[in-house]
């Protein structure tokens, strides 16, 4: 049957003031004074300690009482303390892995030479498959493909006028030069230009002129039949282009490009790409 304890931890009751005067504020330790008609009557001075009073300062008088254990236990079932494992060497039995040991160090050799290799041959095949993948969505879209040529019928551009196409996103200027334009193109000294190039360098037939509608200097759209060389004035910042596109005056440091084109007379065409 279990005992049932009782513990009371009273207050302290009394402790030792430095000066060695007993103090309990709960308890009066002072024998009240007897008056025997003079002063000095029998009983303890009321400034003095009493005899039981102890000298240690600080130290509190403490009424405890213990009781017995009741005895009931709990069980520790789970520890840290090494000093248990020791007692207990089966619970760190460690697993044989002998059977999954290389036969001979030359297996492992091989084992590792066939990782390596199909490692190798993954990366490989990885890397190719992003490469492609990679070119094929940088390289042009079909609609892109389809504009990279443009056909332009030379009977639809009259003698003396100019024709203006898209082709990349870019302005493209034909202008069907009359013989006096031609005349003209190339009657000019070259080494007064700024950019020298000869008339006859810049076209493939002396009446068709094909270049980019772009200007050198900041790339702004030149108007054409304009300018003071009867060219293209681009109005940006006032370059002047003669009737060759050769830049004559302004800003633009090099004549107007001339793109890739090319001639089909059987179906009449200026083919630019
Ligand atoms: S962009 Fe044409 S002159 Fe500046």
């Amino acid at each position: 049957m279990a005992l049932l304890s009782t513990r009371i931890n009273l207050l302290p009751t009394s402790r030792t003031l430095a000066s060695g005067v007993p103090h309990a504020p709960k308890l009066l330790l002072r024998m009240p004074p007897q008056n025997h008609g003079h002063d000095h009557g029998p009983g303890p001075r009321s400034d003095q300690p009493a005899l039981w009073a102890g000298r240690s300062s600080g130290v509190s008088n403490v009424t405890r009482v213990n009781a017995l254990p009741n005895g009931i236990f709990i069980k520790r079932f789970l520890s840290t303390s090494s000093k248990s494992l020791a007692e207990h060497p089966d619970t760190t039995s460690i697993p044989d892995f002998s059977p999954y040991r290389a036969s001979s160090p030359e297996s492992n050799k091989t084992l590792s030479y066939f990782m390596v290799g199909s490692l190798g041959v993954l990366a490989a095949s990885g890397a190719k498959s992003t490469v492609t993948d990679l070119l094929s969505n940088l390289s042009a879209s079909a609609d892109v493909l389809a504009l990279a040529k443009i056909e332009v019928e030379m009977g639809a551009i009259p003698e003396g006028k100019n024709l203006i196409v898209k082709w990349r996103g870019k302005p493209v200027f034909i202008r069907h030069r009359t013989d006096d334009e031609v005349e003209e193109a190339r009657a000019v000294d070259i080494k007064t230009l700024r950019d020298p190039q000869k008339d006859e360098d810049r076209t493939q037939r002396p009446e068709w002129l094909v270049m980019l509608g772009v200007c050198t200097h900041l790339g702004c759209v030149p108007i054409g039949e304009a300018g003071d060389y009867g060219g293209w004035f681009c109005p940006c910042h006032g370059s002047h282009y003669d009737i060759s596109g050769r830049i004559r005056r302004g800003p633009a440091p090099l004549n107007l490009e001339i793109p890739q084109y090319a001639f089909n007379d059987d179906e009449e065409k200026i083919i630019v790409g």
